[in-house]
């Protein structure tokens, strides 16, 4: 997380912080082993949403896990 903070979240830009905002906000808080299923989306939201994904997914998913529920205990 180190390493992500210091070497690649600060330098986020702005659109690229909105796109995962939204990815994350559109997984589901319970159900830990279904997809989030978005809703209606405009195509402007649509493609940062896809960006998002991509984005936590390169940077995120290995220590986070692909729905975000992390792996609790790991650094106790
Ligand atoms: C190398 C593993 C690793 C990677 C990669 C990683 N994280 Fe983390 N992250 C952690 C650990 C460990 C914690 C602390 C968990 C705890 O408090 O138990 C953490 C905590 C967090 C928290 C605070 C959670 C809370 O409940 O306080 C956020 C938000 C977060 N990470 C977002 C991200 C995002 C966004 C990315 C991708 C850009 C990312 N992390 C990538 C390991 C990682």
């Amino acid at each position: 997380m180190a390493d992500v903070v210091s070497q690649s979240l600060q330098y986020l830009t702005g659109d690229n912080a909105r796109a995962m905002a939204a990815y994350l906000k559109s997984l589901p808080e319970s159900a830990p082993h279904s997809r989030g299923v978005a809703p209606e989306l405009s195509d402007e939201v649509d493609r940062q949403f896809r960006r998002g994904g991509e984005i936590y997914e390169t940077y995120c998913q290995d220590c986070h896990g692909s729905l975000g529920q992390g792996a609790p205990g790991a650094y106790e």
